[in-house]
């Protein structure tokens, strides 16, 4: 089988600098057209930084870092510099990026992609707020039936919230983006914090991505030091939630997810419940489904696959 053409959209963050790592390394599963920043962990110039920082991490110069929208559609943004730090990426250090911006903008790459490559052969990968996707969507509705797959963070159901209590940081930063985009027909799979927070890395799996002893195992060890203390404190947890990654190993080993296909609406009034994603898991609701809504991962399954594929880099 040939590798799935993909863009990732991101806001790196340690997670996401993860996540675009394990699809760097895995060339035969993967293939990324290119990445696209989003304001949402901290503000889009850190973002789009952070991007190139963590390709060249990988030795991918020649990967196209765009830049995109900067603020959520409707609202002021709200970052995450509680959670990954300053710059976004804190934890190890790594030296300031030498590959260039495109110019072209993230939304118009988006668009351009989808238009130029064979109709159902892009899957989009969003990792952060739905911004540059719904854009694109709505600048361009002819992209959506053009579009494979979405498939991303983002939501919750049994987890319920992380950033408020009812909602998911990325979907509650922009939810009229993400009303956008589920309901815009185009077949979505969702990694809630359900799944994600089950993507725990235990001190012993951080000891084996530095065992890797790669620039990549150190830097990847470094960064889930820096991120867990925050789901430590919060949640008395056994070490960082791997949020974004579960994306990227979806792509290499679905088998390792398990969900259900169900219907899922996004709340963009209520003041209290504002960006939860509203799943009919027990589909009472008679609604139509419009995503597969995962709930649960094999993690011994994913740490293995991902310490295996870091390794490679
Ligand atoms: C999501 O929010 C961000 O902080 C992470 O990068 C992840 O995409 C988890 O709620
Ligand atoms: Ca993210």
């Amino acid at each position: 089988m040939s590798a799935r053409k993909i863009i990732i959209d991101t806001d790196p963050g340690q997670d996401d600098a993860v996540a675009i790592l394990l699809a760097l390394a895995a060339p035969e599963e993967i293939e990324v057209l290119g990445i696209t920043a989003v304001a949402g962990n901290v503000p889009l110039h850190l973002t789009e930084r952070n991007a190139r920082i963590v390709c060249e991490l990988a030795g991918r110069h020649d990967m196209r870092v765009f830049a995109g929208c900067d603020a959520p559609l409707k609202r002021k943004l709200v970052t995450a510099e509680h959670v990954h730090g300053k710059t976004g990426l804190e934890g190890p250090v790594l030296p300031d990026p030498t590959m260039p911006l495109q110019d072209l903008h993230a939304v118009q790459f988006i668009i351009d992609t989808l238009r130029a490559e064979p109709e159902g052969s892009v899957t989009l990968c969003p990792l952060g707020p739905l911004t540059n996707i719904a854009t694109a969507l709505t600048e361009a509705p002819d992209i959506a039936p053009r579009v494979a797959e979405i498939v991303l963070m983002g939501g919750a159901y049994f987890e319920v919230g992380n950033i408020t209590p009812t909602a998911e940081f990325n979907i509650y930063v922009d939810p009229e983006a993400a009303e956008i985009v589920f309901k815009s027909g185009i077949s979505i799979t969702a990694m809630p914090l359900d799944v994600t927070h089950k993507a725990l890395v235990t001190a012993p799996r951080n000891d084996a991505f530095r065992a890797l002893g790669t620039p990549v195992g150190s830097a990847v060890a470094q960064m889930t030091d820096f991120f867990e203390r925050f789901d430590k404190e919060k949640y008395g947890s056994a070490g960082a939630p791997l949020h974004d990654p579960c994306v990227t190993a979806y792509l290499i080993r679905p088998d390792l997810f398990s969900g259900r296909h169900i219907n899922v609406e996004i709340e963009t009034r209520s003041d209290l419940t504002l960006g939860m994603t509203v799943a009919d898991w027990w589909r009472v609701s008679g609604r139509p489904a419009n995503a597969t809504f995962m709930g649960d991962l094999d993690a011994e399954g994913f740490f293995t696959l991902l310490t295996e594929r870091l390794a490679r880099l």
